[in-house]
């Protein structure tokens, strides 16, 4: 369980407007421009359940002041990628996600639940999960982190995980989030789809641009049916992977424009979870807490695959706002979609400023709020000092080798007992 330290001293009120101002989409008013993008928890028990110490980690989070609250993503279909990860795959998780959607209403904030299918970053090592359910667009070799090959999903496959997203959403809608975000980033499935690097298909859902879109626009049909006209849905999308054949900005240059027509708001993101996840966070490679992942049941952690993630150090270096350059390109594409910049916000002015010129509509924070959970409130009162959060990325791996999320800095915000 968490419990509540001394937090600083507000300083001036109101200095960053633009942040401070509210937004609204569909009828849904955000108090603030700050949201608390998805972050895993490793809270959620084996079967996905919502358990009392993610309660009080989401509670601590909302309470920080962000205008809308993503948990960790959920599941909407075994395998799955984390090993405890919070499930929207059965009837059963409807009660413990509705905890999680009144506490953070109950902060005043939004609620939103993410939505994902692992694909080939499922993690066959896991509880309820076999080799043989490891499946993607395309038959692939073992994925670097879990070691794990994947096979050709099949017609039947690609529509059933169509239906599992929109039925998901339909959880979310009854446990009473505002918004439902299937996540198209980070090397999950619907990525996998838009991806040239992982979809060689040459049928209808692959070998152009226009069919690698076909699996997002199905599921987007589908989910915007099943929950109706009144609630947000919103995607998170990757707009890099780290390989030459992947996504890059080039093609989400195609992909933006046909995204914007079927959701509420666009977060911008990049990197994938088994080949190199340091590109989604940036920051340090943490060496030492990587490989206490040999041998550990994430199955496929090897000096090999340390040794190849070192040598990208250079390319994940930390960058305050490192996906800014995207929006600058992507945000005219978007038409009268907000667009949500993920990815090393921490200094308050140059926040407001992304806010202020247009750039984005709205700033998602992940470990500035596993280090400080109280960031957002103190940037409303006007703090200047960048978030504390180092980067080192501990966090991160620790929460991949089946740990509870925490930030390692030796005075974090909060203290765990
Ligand atoms: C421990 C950890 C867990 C994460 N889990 C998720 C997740 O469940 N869904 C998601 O879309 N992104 C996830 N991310 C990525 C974050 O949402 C965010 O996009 C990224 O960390 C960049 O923001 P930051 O620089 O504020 O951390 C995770 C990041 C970390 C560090
Ligand atoms: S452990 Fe703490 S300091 Fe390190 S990256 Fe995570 S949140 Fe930041």
């Amino acid at each position: 369980m968490i419990s509540e330290k001394e937090t600083v001293t507000m300083t001036k009120p109101s200095k960053w407007k633009e942040l401070s101002s509210p937004i609204t989409m569909r009828g849904v008013t955000f108090k603030n421009r700050m949201m608390r993008s998805g972050m895993y928890e490793g809270m959620a028990t084996e079967r996905g359940m919502v358990t009392a110490d993610l309660e009080s980690w989401i509670a601590r989070q909302a309470a920080g002041g962000a205008g809308c609250i993503f948990p960790g993503y959920s599941n909407v279909a075994l395998p799955r990628c984390m090993p405890f990860q919070t499930g929207s795959y059965s009837d059963s998780h409807i009660p413990g996600l509705k905890k999680l959607a009144d506490i953070i209403h109950s902060y005043g904030a939004v609620a939103g639940l993410q939505l994902a299918a692992a694909g080939r970053q499922a993690n066959p090592n896991l509880f309820f999960s076999d080799a043989e359910a490891v499946m993607g667009p395309s038959a692939m070799g073992p994925s670097p982190m879990y070691a794990a090959a994947c096979r050709e999903m099949t017609e039947a496959e690609i529509w059933k995980a169509i239906e599992d997203t929109a039925a998901a959403a339909v959880r979310a809608k009854k446990a009473g989030f505002d918004v439902v975000l299937p996540n198209a980033a980070h090397g999950y499935l619907l990525a996998q789809f838009l991806s040239p690097h992982t979809n060689k298909r040459t049928d209808a859902w692959g070998g152009s641009p226009e069919k690698r879109f076909k699996f997002f626009d199905e599921v987007f049909r589908a989910v915007r049916k099943a929950v109706g006209p009144d609630m947000l849905v919103w995607t998170k999308i990757s707009v890099d992977e780290p390989w030459d054949d992947g996504i890059n900005l080039d093609e989400a240059r195609i992909f933006i424009p046909e995204v914007a027509k079927l959701v509420d708001a666009i977060e911008i993101s990049g990197g994938t979870i088994v080949d190199n996840v340091f590109m989604m966070t940036r920051g340090e490679i943490p060496i030492g807490t990587l490989k206490k992942g040999i041998g550990s049941s994430v199955g496929g952690i090897s000096a090999g695959l340390i040794d190849a993630l070192y040598g990208m150090r250079d390319s994940v270096k930390f960058e305050e706002a490192y996906w800014y350059k995207h929006a600058v390109a992507l945000k005219p594409l978007c038409g009268d979609t907000p667009l949500i910049l993920t990815g090393g916000h921490k200094y308050p002015a140059t926040m407001n400023q992304i806010v202020k010129e247009g750039t984005a509509d709205m700033l998602s924070l992940a470990r500035v709020l596993a280090a400080e959970p109280n960031f957002p409130n103190e940037v409303l009162e006007g703090r200047e000092d960048p978030g504390k959060c180092s980067n080192c990325n501990k966090c991160l791996v620790e929460v991949v080798l089946g740990n509870k999320l925490r930030c390692f800095l030796p005075d974090p915000g909060y203290s765990f007992n």
